[in-house]
């Protein structure tokens, strides 16, 4: 048996890295002020279609859709965005008309096809703020992006911001840029001849070579924004400036889900190729009222996690952990193993990493394991300390021995470990 295409394990050999990527977010969210909300893998079908778009690759391609047995259509979540906003509404969060700060770490599942930095079930880290309208929240979630990144010592990363206007002025654009590739349909991809009439935004950031020749000379959104779209988009660039933060204005970055009005955003790290968006997001003024709630501004993103773990790994930034201190416990024979056990219940609860044989090992086949496990002090007990009722303690760095009454050992194994 093997794990689903696209899917894959984190082996216990593996998870540090994962520990360490969520310590270093966990810090930069609280110093944010954002809370953690952990919403079901699983919501209606209908939740995405309604909140992501109907006519977006994700919805029409990429869902995990079934029935279940009460035959009602569920869908995997492919992203936490549309989640986190049901359960905002579902709560009446937005009762208190206060800004609400949240973020998200866990799976999310689109069936793509699979390929470096690109899977089936990934995991983003992600944040919401809903309630605040202010160009201010633009520039802190972009700012603490980049605070995540640089905590994490990652370089090397692009900034790409846009707007993408909002329904005043899009509707214009979006009618210019059917103008513009309608004489020229014949050169676009079938994905993109469809999306001419419902998306054709995404148009623009098209990967196939026939699209992008296709897009060359496209009007661009930031020449047709709205007075009130353009102040706001001028106000974040000033304030990522104020904050010395480098960014570079692609007006083709159009975001591949329908909920965005305003700024859009993407963080690249190049050197991954074809998937190098290690983060993206944008604002969602429209969204919470599309699903049936009050009137609420929202902004957000997503970094994926599988690409940032290659990322820090290619830049040698995962520190390995230190090994922890512990002790091994080796005996022999039943009573001697019912001592065993008894200490080692003794010094776990006292907070030490303590650890026996499971396998019915011999003493020297047990002695091998405490060296193999990396144990500061193997705790031995054979026939001789049983008599004593004192068990023998070795440090296994340099091998001196020495002996401790049982009743002493949860008092004298964690300052040894201490002063080792
Ligand atoms: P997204 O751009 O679809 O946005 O995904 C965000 C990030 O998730 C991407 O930049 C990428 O790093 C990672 N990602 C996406 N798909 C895959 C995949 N198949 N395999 C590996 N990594 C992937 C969203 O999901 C929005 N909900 C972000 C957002 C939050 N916007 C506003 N708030």
């Amino acid at each position: 048996m093997q794990a689903l295409k696209g899917t894959h394990d984190i082996l216990p050999s593996e998870v540090y890295k994962w520990d360490y990527m969520e310590s270093v977010i966990r810090d930069v969210c609280a110093r944010y002020g954002y809370k953690e909300i952990r919403t079901p893998i699983i919501e209606a079908t209908e939740l995405f279609q309604r909140g992501i778009g109907d006519s977006t690759d994700v919805v029409s391609k990429e869902m995990y859709t079934f029935l279940d047995r009460g035959n009602r259509s569920v869908t995997l979540r492919p992203e936490n965005t549309a989640s986190a906003v049901r359960a905002f509404l579902e709560h009446k969060l937005y009762a208190d008309q206060q800004v609400h700060k949240m973020f998200y770490i866990g799976s999310m599942f689109r069936y793509d096809r699979p390929q470096a930095g690109r899977y089936r079930e990934f995991h983003q880290f992600g944040l919401e703020v809903l309630g605040a309208s202010s160009p201010l929240a633009d520039a802190e979630v972009i700012a603490m992006a980049c605070e995540i990144f640089h905590k994490l010592g990652l370089k090397d990363l692009d900034l790409h911001i846009n707007s993408i206007g909002d329904k005043n002025c899009r509707p214009a654009y979006r009618q210019k840029l059917i103008d513009f590739f309608m004489p020229k349909v014949d050169q676009l991809c079938d994905d993109c001849k469809e999306r001419l009439l419902k998306n054709p935004l995404r148009i623009l950031d098209c990967k196939e070579e026939g699209c992008k020749a296709a897009s060359v000379g496209a009007p661009v959104i930031t020449d047709y924004l709205c007075e009130d779209c353009n102040t706001k988009f001028e106000a974040v660039k000033k304030y990522l400036t104020a904050l010395g933060i480098d960014y570079t204005v692609d007006p083709k970055l159009v975001r591949g889900l329908d909920y965005y009005t305003n700024t859009a955003f993407e963080i690249q790290y190049p050197p991954l190729g074809a998937q190098s968006a290690v983060c993206g997001g944008g604002r969602y003024d429209g969204l919470v009222e599309e699903m049936g709630g009050p009137s609420t501004p929202g902004i957000g993103f997503a970094i994926g996690l599988e690409r940032l773990l290659l990322a820090l790994e290619m830049q040698n930034l995962i520190p390995v952990p230190q090994s922890a201190h512990k002790v091994y416990i080796a005996s022999l024979g039943q009573d001697a193993v019912i001592e065993g056990i008894k200490i080692q219940h003794l010094l776990r609860s006292e907070g030490v990493i303590a650890e026996m044989d499971l396998q019915d090992k011999s003493l020297k086949g047990q002695m091998k394991q405490a060296g193999k496990s990396k144990a500061d002090f193997a705790i031995i007990i054979g026939s001789n300390e049983l008599e004593e009722k004192a068990v023998t303690v070795k440090n296994m760095n340099n091998g001196e021995q020495k002996q401790v009454p049982f009743d002493n050992v949860a008092e004298y194994i964690p300052s040894a470990l201490k002063n080792n």
